[in-house]
């Protein structure tokens, strides 16, 4: 019985190791469903985050940000002026590197969420954006004190989340 044992023993060596197996399983399991909570409570966040965005916010940059940060809709006649398009494709180009709000809140580009939302209140308080030249030709296109206050309660709730 002894020898059936050890033979057993040598031939299923996980019987031996059934027991700490488990429990290095359960702990692997445990790990992996707090990993994957986490994930929801995150992907939940940006939802609210952006549901906020697409009900205060996108209306405002549609009309200030979109014609380089996001989709444009339609180009303005001046396209056709020598040089212009070159210009603006370049505007749209490199502007959507570094934001691009195509898709909403979380945006695209190459920052993460919360420097996204940093660089946009940045922005935003220093009036640097929309850029000179393009306040020049849309004389309307300055963010105005309502807009700045609209983006400022949904910047500063966005980082009160992102930064829990
Ligand atoms: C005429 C095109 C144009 C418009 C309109 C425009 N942007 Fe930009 N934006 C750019 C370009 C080009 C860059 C990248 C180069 C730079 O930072 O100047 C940029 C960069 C940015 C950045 C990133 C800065 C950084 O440091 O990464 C933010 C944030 C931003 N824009 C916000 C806005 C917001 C908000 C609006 C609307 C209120 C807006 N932009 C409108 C062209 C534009």
């Amino acid at each position: 019985m002894k020898y059936f044992l050890i033979i057993l023993c040598l031939l299923f060596p996980s019987l031996l190791l059934a027991h700490g197996k488990d429990e290095h399983s359960e702990k692997q399991a445990k790990k992996m469903m707090s990993m994957h909570n986490n994930k929801q409570q995150m992907k939940q966040m940006h939802s609210n985050i952006n549901q906020e965005y697409k009900k205060y916010v996108r209306p405002i940059f549609k009309a200030k940000c979109f014609d380089c940060h996001g989709e444009v809709e339609k180009y303005p006649w001046y396209i056709k002026l020598p040089g212009i398009k070159q210009l603006m494709e370049y505007d749209i180009r490199e502007s959507k590197k570094h934001l691009d709000m195509t898709n909403d809140y979380p945006f695209g580009g190459h920052g993460e969420p919360l420097n996204d939302i940093e660089s946009i209140r940045k922005a935003v308080e220093e009036g640097t954006m929309p850029p000179l030249r393009y306040r020049l030709a849309h004389w309307d296109s300055r963010l105005n004190k309502e807009e700045k206050k609209v983006l400022k309660e949904w910047i500063d709730s966005a980082k009160e989340l992102l930064t829990k």
